[in-house]
């Protein structure tokens, strides 16, 4: 497949790990890092799809749970004793379930839901920090390209959603890219979130006549590893990365909302 030119937003020889990487967006951000010359693992549940996809684009495949913290720890662990070292993290791994409130509501759908989405990516962060860290982490001595973590939320965050409880664990990790971003940078880590409209992926395969009739436009999974090679050239860290079809990629842009004094809180609170 053509690649777009490259842009040196990811140069050879660096080390990527992507969750959900079995399929949809997750797939081609594997196999655009793998066309650029880095060294990728895929993390997934789907063992079969992992595997092949591993196998047809050149990169290492590790069972992983995402809603677990050990799966994560050893998902980071086959990175680095593999290739050692960690440069890239795509938390990418996601589901839609059932997403009721009220007619509908089942415990379990929404235990489920928080865990694969939310838990996953404080799970995620967790286990990787220590070898993304420039600096100071294992992983991270004397190098001079900052560690990113980008993590795909949704455009279903940044307004209101019939799916609803998608949405609020969407939006929860924008919330959690947003306050980490600041902490992160000093240890040279950038971590932004990826916010796609909809994108032709199995995700999305039970409603796709339903959302042709409605005209909306729907994005391919490589316009998202477009995306993901912006934000990984782009300087800033803390930002929700629109990504729909119908218009450039741009940060979402969140109103200011300053607090006088909060500044000062925030340093002593460190
Ligand atoms: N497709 C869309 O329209 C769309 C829009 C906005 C955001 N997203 C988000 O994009 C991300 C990727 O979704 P996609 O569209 O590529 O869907 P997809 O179904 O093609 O891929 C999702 C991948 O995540 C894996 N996964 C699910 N649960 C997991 C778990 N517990 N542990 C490990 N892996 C697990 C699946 O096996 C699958 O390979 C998700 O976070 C999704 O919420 C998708």
């Amino acid at each position: 497949m053509a690649i777009p030119e490259n842009n040196n937003t990811f140069s050879a020889g660096r080390v990527a790990l992507v969750t959900g990487g079995a399929s949809g967006i997750g797939a081609a951000v594997a196999e655009r890092l793998v066309a650029r010359g880095g060294h990728v693992v895929i993390a997934d549940i789907d063992t079969d799809r992992g595997n092949a996809v591993a196998a047809r684009i050149g990169a290492v495949f590790v069972r992983t749970d995402v809603g677990s913290l050990a799966d994560n720890e050893a998902a980071v662990e086959a990175a680095v004793s593999r290739f050692g070292r960690l440069d890239v993290v795509h938390l990418n791994a996601g589901t839609t379930g059932r997403t009721a409130i009220g007619d509908g509501f089942d415990l379990d759908s929404y235990r489920n839901i928080v865990n694969v989405n939310l838990d996953s990516v404080v799970f995620g962060v967790q286990a990787a920090l220590p070898h993304v860290r420039r600096g100071q982490g294992p992983g991270g001595q004397g190098s001079r390209e900052r560690g990113s973590i980008v993590v795909t939320a949704s455009a279903a965050a940044l307004r209101p959603s019939i799916e609803v409880l998608y949405s609020a664990t969407k939006s929860a990790v924008i919330g959690l890219v947003r306050s980490l971003a600041p902490v992160l940078r000093r240890d040279g880590v950038s971590i932004d979130a990826l916010c796609p409209g909809l994108v032709d992926t199995p995700l999305i395969a039970g409603r796709r006549s339903a959302i042709a009739e409605a005209g909306i436009p729907v994005a391919s999974a490589e316009q998202v590893a477009d995306a993901f090679e912006t934000v990984l050239g782009d300087e800033r860290t803390g930002q929700a990365w629109l990504v729909m079809a119908d218009r450039p990629v741009a940060p979402f842009p969140f109103a200011e909302l300053p607090v006088p004094g909060a500044e000062k809180l925030i340093n002593a609170d460190q």
